[in-house]
């Protein structure tokens, strides 16, 4: 079967879609990535994107057009990848664009809620496109008692368990977030958590400080020195704290954050040194998370993807956090997954498990109570 995996993460830079070929079920599944294309958003939409993201509170007609909106946007973006490639698809699934996330319930008018909000129509993509959309996958896992996410790990012990080397797999998108096997492990000795910011922060400051989207090869940043006081300090957040599942998202390091980052930085501070900060803040709350598991399984390999692998500022800045670990750092592609592809592809493979009705989430990831199918279908 061919599956168009669709993801747009939370630095809302835009669209990414995978065609990846699938056969086998679970995991035992097989899959080739047929390719991979990026599509940024145009400048008005992600600005809609991020004012939604970002909103205390946002008009509802604005946010049910902005659902049908990012369903056409997503149908051009797999139209497009179809025409270059030749290929049809004959499944998509569409992580759609995370509005708001709390994995954790809290009380609500008289009841525990934790809830999540997923845009992109379901119906209307399968409609322009004249095949079935798997979405909305993380409501499932949450209603069976998990966070929601992360939900990558289905793909990550696919591709990454191995018979000898402990493996932790990290993504550096707008946040960070990794999933740990240890060698030969059980599904349920599989741990997944957020590590805190990935380009969220530095994207902000880069876009305040230079009007710049992002610190193009991490460039800017290596023209810093990063202070160490703040970054010590910074770490203290309850956030890094937490053990076990924990996800994150604009709600723990948004707007609001960064301007809590600054006023910690100074007046005084040089924008070179604050990006510096923010990187390396990025890098050290991933050597501790590392660290962390190492100190209860042996690691041999940490694989990274996601946009920040590209940070080459960041990417050197992580290789120092683990180099007294004896864990070799590289990028996903070595293990045959592009890493700026890899998010896309693990929603083709878990829309494939769901059409298959097989279920995808990852206990031990989610802290869900069982195993079940995830998202819902929309037939075309
Ligand atoms: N050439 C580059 N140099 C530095 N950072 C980059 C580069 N290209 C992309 N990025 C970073 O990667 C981010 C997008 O990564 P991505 O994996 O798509 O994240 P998400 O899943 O949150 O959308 C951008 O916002 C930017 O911070
Ligand atoms: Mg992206």
């Amino acid at each position: 079967m061919i599956v168009a995996g669709l993801m747009s993460g939370t630095s809302a830079d835009g669209v990414d879609v995978a065609v990846v070929r699938l056969a086998g079920r679970r995991y035992r599944t097989r899959f080739e990535l047929v390719a991979h294309c990026a599509f940024p958003y145009p400048v008005a939409v992600r600005a809609a994107v991020l004012k939604a993201m970002n909103a205390k509170s946002i008009a509802v007609d604005e946010l049910a057009r902005l659902n049908f909106l990012l369903a056409e946007i997503y149908a051009d973006c797999v139209q497009q990848t179809q025409r270059q490639l030749g290929v049809t698809c004959e499944l998509v699934g569409c992580h759609g664009q995370t509005i708001y996330h709390q994995g954790q319930a809290t009380g609500y008018l008289g009841h525990h809620i934790a809830c999540t909000l997923q845009i992109g129509d379901g119906s209307v993509l399968a409609a322009r496109l004249g095949i079935p959309v798997v979405s909305d996958f993380r409501p499932a896992d949450m209603a069976a008692g998990g966070l929601g996410a992360p939900l990558v790990p289905f793909l990550d012990l696919l591709v990454f368990r191995h018979p000898k080397r402990g493996r932790i797999v990290q993504n550096i998108g707008g946040i960070g977030n990794l999933t740990a096997i240890p060698a030969a492990a059980q599904t349920e000795q599989v741990r997944a958590f957020d590590t805190g910011p990935g380009n969220m922060v530095i994207d902000a400051l880069c876009e305040k400080f230079f009007g710049l989207a992002f610190d193009d090869g991490g460039k800017l940043a290596a023209k810093g020195k990063v202070l160490d006081a703040v970054l010590t300090e910074r770490m203290k957040h309850p956030f890094f704290q937490r053990k076990g599942p924990r996800t994150a998202g604009r709600e723990e390091f948004g707007r609001e954050y960064v301007r809590e980052f600054l006023k910690q930085c100074g007046r005084r501070a040089n924008k070179h040194d604050i990006l510096a900060t923010a990187t390396a803040l990025t890098a050290r709350s991933i050597g501790d998370a590392v660290r962390r598991l190492a100190k209860t399984d042996r690691y041999h390999d940490l694989f990274v993807s996601g946009g920040g692998t590209r940070n080459l500022t960041l990417m050197e800045m992580i290789g120092r956090e683990v180099a007294g670990l004896g864990i070799e750092l590289q990028p996903t592609d070595a293990a045959g997954v592009p890493s700026q592809a890899k998010e896309a592809v693990a929603f083709a493979v878990l829309a494939y498990q769901t059409w298959h009705r097989k279920a995808s989430n990852v206990p031990g990831a989610t802290g869900a109570d069982r195993e079940v199918i995830l998202g819902k279908v929309s037939y075309a």
